[in-house]
């Protein structure tokens, strides 16, 4: 018998409810719109099942706050956490969104114990490492979002540059999310033809930079945080693990040596399919990226430790 894939989205806020639509809009499956918040996944889910008649949709989208209606899902994406609030610091935050993921992965887990993992709440190299401990899962079926995103921002100001289409600009990143991640310029290409060749100099400086802080221009912007590209990319993650695509994307990925790095989760390119992480590609750096990269490791060492998460 086939069977319609199921998709739990946990986290029924700005990233969260977008990211169910979109999946449903896709025709990616059943999804189920979790949130601790009680009437708020209810009425978002109802809502999106709603435009299933216009949009040409037949797959359901249920909201609930009940882990039992998630049970049996192939991919379950976390969205949950809290926005820093006046007062907090990074490391309150940490500590916050690490127990509201620990407890929504193990709730969800224990009824869908073969479901693939994506994790975007942020940091999401640290969290990706907590859903994992909180599940048992395979290092391979969970993965964190934070390249896609990262990529895409590059590519958009990539494209916008050379004004040509993003769909034929091929870029990625590396690193952690934020300040340290690595954008490669020297793996980037429009339409096969190095950026490199195509730019001069300092525009691709200037788009480095405003791709590593591409979350900060829209909060300066909005007072909020982005919330439509990431849910692109969630979408993008959880189709190529539904349709075993084995697609090469930017991903946080579990490391055992790549990089000379064991036991950390971190951005890197990685080949996404029915298993998860296929494997983990490593590409050769140039000195100052090899420096960038390790920084980048740092910066997510230090927030495990905090969490007494490291060996
Ligand atoms: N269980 C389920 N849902 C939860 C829980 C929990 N324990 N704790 C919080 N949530 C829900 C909130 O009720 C809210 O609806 O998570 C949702 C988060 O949504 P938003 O605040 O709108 O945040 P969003 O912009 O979607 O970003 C999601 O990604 O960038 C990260 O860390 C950031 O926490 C943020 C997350």
């Amino acid at each position: 018998m086939f069977r319609r894939y199921k998709i739990t989205v946990i986290g029924a806020g700005a990233t969260g409810a977008t990211t169910a639509h979109l999946l449903a809009l896709k025709e990616m499956g059943d999804v189920v719109l979790i949130d601790i918040v009680e009437g708020v996944p209810q009425g978002r889910g109802l809502d999106m099942f709603e435009s299933g008649p216009i949009e040409e949709f037949s797959n359901t989208v249920l909201g609930t706050n009940d882990y039992a209606a998630t049970a049996g899902s192939d991919v379950i994406v976390v969205t949950a956490g809290m926005p820093r609030k006046p007062g907090m610091s990074r490391n309150d935050l940490l500590k916050i969104n690490a127990d509201i993921v620990h407890n929504v992965v193990q709730q969800a887990t224990k009824v869908s114990p073969d479901a693939v993992i994506v994790v975007l709440t942020n940091p999401a190299d640290v969290m990706a490492y907590v859903a994992q401990k909180a599940s048992g899962f395979g290092y391979e079926r969970v993965i964190g979002q934070a390249g896609v995103l990262d990529s895409a921002r590059f590519r958009t100001f990539l494209a916008e540059a050379l004004a040509v289409s993003p769909r034929d600009v091929s870029a990625f990143v590396m690193g952690g999310h934020g300040d340290d991640m690595v954008p490669l310029v020297r793996y980037s290409y429009a339409g096969g033809i190095p950026v490199e060749k195509l730019l001069p100099q300092e525009t691709l400086e200037a788009i480095v930079q405003r791709t590593r802080t591409g979350g900060g221009e829209i909060l300066s912007l909005e007072k909020a945080s982005a919330y439509y590209a990431p849910a692109s990319s969630l979408a993008a993650m959880v189709k190529a693990v539904l349709f075993d695509e084995r697609r090469i994307l930017p991903v946080i990925a579990y490391l055992r040596g790549e990089y000379g790095q064991e036991d950390i989760y971190v951005g890197v390119p990685a080949v996404v399919g029915g298993n998860g992480i296929e494997r983990v590609l490593e590409v050769e750096f140039s000195p100052e990226e090899a420096a960038a990269f390790k920084r980048s490791v740092q910066s997510v060492r230090e927030p495990l430790s905090l969490l007494g998460l490291d060996q």
